[in-house]
C-alpha cells in the first residue's frame, strides 16, 4: 500500500514538475563521455526533462566504469551517494549486497519487469528477490568494426575465420595503414581478450575457464591458444597504441587510418555519431571464430538508498529507462540492443537488428556469456587480477605459456 503511494506520488510529482517547468535534479554518474555516448545519454536527459527531473552530471570517463566506481566509493564513503548511478554485473550485486541499494520491487511488479528482463539480465539486476537497477540496454564485446572503403581498397572482404582475419589483417599492414586499432589500457586489452577467448576456446570452455574459475579450463590450450592469438593482434597495432582511448581508436577507422578495431557495440555509437552508415561506410561482424556467441554487458542504473523527494525521483528515472520506447530510442544511438524482450528492431540499422537477432540466438543455445572485460563474469577482484596478466601479456611481460601459468595463479590469489 505504501509503496503504491510512492510511485504515485512520484509521477504526481513529475506531472507536477513538467506542468510547471519547476525541475527536479538527479544526479547521475557515468562514464558516457565519447561523442557517440553523449549523443546517447543527451535522448536519457531529454526523456528525464520531458518528465519534468533535471540533470545533474557526474560523468568520469573509463570504459569499464574502474574510475567511476573509485569515484563512487569515495561518494558513498563521505555520506553523499549520487542519486543513480552507471553500473555493471557484479558490481552492482556488490553494493547491494552492502545494503547501499533502492528497492525497486513495488514499480517493477507495477511494470512487469519480471516478464520482459532476460533472465540473464536479472541475474544483476535482482538480489535477494528484490529489483535494485534498472537495465538500460545489452551491449556485447566480441565484435570487429571495419573502414569498408580501407578493405575494398586493399581487395579484402569479411574474414569468416581466423586465419582470414590474421591474412586481412597482414594485408593491411603490407598497404602501409594501421591494421588494428587499439589504446592500451587495461579494460581495452581486456575486452579484445573476451572476443578473442570465445574465438580460441568456444563458449562452453569461456564459461568453464573464465566465468567458473575451473583451474583445469583457466590452464588449458585454450587458454595457451587465445594468448598466442593476443600475441598475434599485437602485431598489428601502430607504435603509439598505449594509452589511447577507445572512441580515439574508433576514429582511426572511421577516417580510414585503419582498418578495424575490436570493442563493444558502443563502437557503433561513435561512427553513428560520425554520420557513418553500416554496410556501405563500415562493417560490423564477430570476432572470426566466435561466431555463433556473444559476451554480453548490461549498463544498468542502480539506485543508491535516499530519502524524500530524491526517491520519488529515482522511482521516476528508473520508469522511464524501462520504458520500451526509450529503450529503441536510446539503444539505437548507443550502439547497444534493448535490455527487454518486447521492443521491436524496426527503428535500428543492420549492425543492430543483426545484434538484436545474435544476441536472441546465443541466449536460446546457451551461448551467450558474460564479458569478463566488463564486470559480467566474475567480482572486481577476480576481474583485476585477469585485467593485470593480460595488459602484462600484451605490453610483452610474458609469453603466452608464462601468461597461462600467470593467470591460473593471480585468479587463484584473488577469489
Ligand atoms: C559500458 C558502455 C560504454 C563503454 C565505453 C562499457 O563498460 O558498458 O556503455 O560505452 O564502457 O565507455
Amino acid at each position: 500500500m505504501k509503496a503504491n503511494k510512492t510511485i504515485k506520488r512520484a509521477v504526481a510529482l513529475a506531472m507536477a514538475c513538467a506542468a510547471t517547468s519547476a525541475t527536479a535534479d538527479v544526479e547521475v554518474l557515468h562514464w558516457w563521455t565519447s561523442g557517440g555516448e553523449a549523443a546517447a545519454l543527451n535522448v536519457l536527459k531529454q526523456d528525464l526533462e520531458s518528465k519534468g527531473i533535471g540533470w545533474l552530471d557526474m560523468p568520469v570517463a573509463g570504459g569499464g566504469g574502474e574510475q567511476a566506481m573509485t569515484v563512487l566509493r569515495a561518494r558513498v564513503t563521505a555520506g553523499n551517494a549520487p542519486t543513480a548511478v552507471q553500473m555493471l554485473g557484479f558490481d552492482i550485486l556488490d553494493w547491494a549486497e552492502q545494503g547501499a541499494l533502492a528497492n525497486l520491487n513495488d514499480l517493477a511488479a507495477q511494470e512487469g519487469w519480471d516478464e520482459v528482463v532476460p533472465a540473464a539480465l536479472q541475474q544483476f539486476a535482482k538480489h535477494d528477490g528484490q529489483w535494485i537497477s534498472a537495465p538500460v540496454n545489452v551491449h556485447t564485446t566480441n565484435w570487429v568494426w571495419a573502414n569498408k572503403a580501407v578493405l575494398d581498397s586493399v581487395g579484402v572482404s569479411e574474414p569468416k575465420n581466423w586465419n582470414e582475419f590474421v591474412a586481412a589483417l597482414e594485408k593491411v599492414k603490407a598497404s602501409g595503414k594501421i591494421a588494428l586499432a587499439h589504446g592500451g589500457q587495461a579494460w581495452q586489452d581486456a575486452t579484445i581478450f573476451d572476443g578473442v577467448a570465445l574465438s580460441a576456446g568456444g563458449p562452453a570452455w569461456y564459461k568453464r575457464a573464465i566465468v567458473q574459475l575451473d583451474p583445469a579450463a583457466l590452464g588449458g590450450s585454450e587458454m595457451l591458444e587465445t594468448f598466442k592469438r593476443m600475441e598475434v593482434l599485437r602485431g598489428y597495432v601502430d607504435e603509439n597504441f598505449s594509452g589511447r582511448d577507445w572512441n580515439l581508436a574508433s576514429a582511426m577507422v572511421i577516417n580510414g587510418e585503419a582498418a578495424f578495431q575490436i570493442m563493444g557495440d558502443w563502437a557503433k555509437g561513435e561512427f553513428l555519431n560520425a554520420g557513418k552508415t553500416p554496410g556501405s561506410d563500415f562493417l560490423c561482424f564477430r570476432v572470426p571464430g566466435s561466431g555463433g556467441s556473444v559476451s554480453f554487458n548490461s549498463d544498468q542504473f542502480a539506485m543508491f538508498k535516499v530519502t524524500g523527494q530524491a526517491a520519488e525521483e529515482q522511482v521516476v528515472m528508473a520508469s522511464a529507462v524501462m520504458s520500451p520506447k526509450f529503450q529503441s530510442a536510446f539503444n539505437v544511438v548507443k550502439g547497444s540492443v534493448p535490455a527487454r524482450t518486447d521492443v521491436p528492431d524496426t527503428d535500428f540499422d543492420d549492425c543492430g537488428k543483426k545484434g538484436m537477432r545474435e544476441l536472441a540466438a546465443a541466449a536460446s543455445s546457451g551461448n551467450m556469456v558474460g564479458s569478463m572485460a566488463h564486470g559480467h563474469a566474475n567480482p572486481a577482484a577476480v576481474k583485476n587480477a585477469m585485467y593485470d596478466v593480460i595488459t602484462a601479456h600484451f605490453n610483452g611481460e610474458y609469453d603466452a605459456a608464462t601468461a597461462v601459468q600467470e593467470i591460473v595463479t593471480a585468479v587463484e590469489v584473488a577469489r
